[in-house]
């Protein structure tokens, strides 16, 4: 690890060139993209000109989906140079013509990008946790958003963190998390919020909370042998994720959902 770079920073940045996101095999975690994805579309602006932000945004794809549907004005921020040369590879290789912008920086602090800019921001798994500073971060998401554009944030949920911890024997841990919502299974710390908590930093960030999803919220329960035995029928698949949609936004299952993803809207 390079000395003076944040911990998150040197993780990702090792971890770019692995970090193949397309070829997920059946489970949970491909749920989970189906559900998040259903929900991004959703609030999607009708203008394919619209200025997005993609904050943590990875090696970018989620903003490639985003390209293949039309839209063209897109901003991606993220820690990790490594992550976001990555972006740039696999945006690259779209030929369509695009007004991308690759910006290193910190989601609690975006001092690269004006107040009221964007038509929609999204921060898709874990930037708002491993940020550490989860409320400066979503009234970032918030500054820069334009009156009246969603917010969608997605991130571990602290009490399936919880589980983990137990199935790992992994007792002191646990008590750690519970008591300050900090873990650090991966070689940096993340900050674990329940739905109530995140939605405490919605609505101080002046974001009206709209929706709260689970995804998923039974599938990463389920076996992986039969979750793969049953996702080998595309009909029974499609079946599944519709229970999973019908279910999803139940706030009494998203505490221990795979991820727990908000959208919200800024007033
Ligand atoms: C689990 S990955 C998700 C990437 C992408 N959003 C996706 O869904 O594929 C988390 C990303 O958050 C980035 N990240 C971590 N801390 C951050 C921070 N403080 N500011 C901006 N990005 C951060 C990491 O570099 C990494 O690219």
């Amino acid at each position: 690890m390079k000395k003076g770079k944040p911990e998150v920073e040197s993780f990702f940045d090792q971890y770019a060139k692995d970090y193949n996101y397309d070829e997920l095999p059946p489970g949970a975690m491909r749920f989970a993209d189906d559900i998040t994805w259903h929900f991004i579309v959703k609030y999607l602006p009708k203008n394919l000109n619209a200025n997005i932000l993609d904050a943590g945004a990875g090696e970018g794809y989620w903003a490639q989906k985003l390209i293949e549907i039309g839209y063209k004005n897109i901003t991606l921020l993220d820690i990790s140079q490594g992550m976001l040369n990555e972006a740039n590879k696999r945006l690259s290789k779209l030929n369509v013509k695009t007004n991308i912008q690759f910006i290193k920086g910190d989601i609690s602090n975006m001092k690269e990008l004006e107040e009221n800019k964007f038509d929609f921001v999204f921060s898709q798994y874990d930037a708002v946790s491993y940020c550490m500073k989860p409320k400066l971060a979503m009234k970032e998401l918030a500054r820069v958003a334009k009156k009246n554009t969603y917010i969608i944030v997605s991130l571990d949920s602290k009490f399936t963190r919880v589980i983990e911890f137990i199935e790992a024997e992994q007792i002191s841990d646990l008590k750690k998390l519970l008591k300050t919502n900090i873990s650090n299974e991966m070689g940096f710390p993340s900050y674990n919020l329940t739905w109530e908590e995140l939605a405490e930093c919605y609505e101080e960030a002046g974001v009206r909370v709209l929706e709260v999803v689970g995804a998923p919220v039974f599938m990463h329960l389920i076996n992986e042998e039969i979750s793969k035995k049953l996702e080998s029928d595309p009909k029974i698949r499609g079946e599944l994720l519709n229970i999973e949609l019908e279910n999803c936004t139940n706030k009494s299952l998203v505490n221990f959902a795979g991820h727990l993803q908000m959208i919200g809207k800024k007033e």
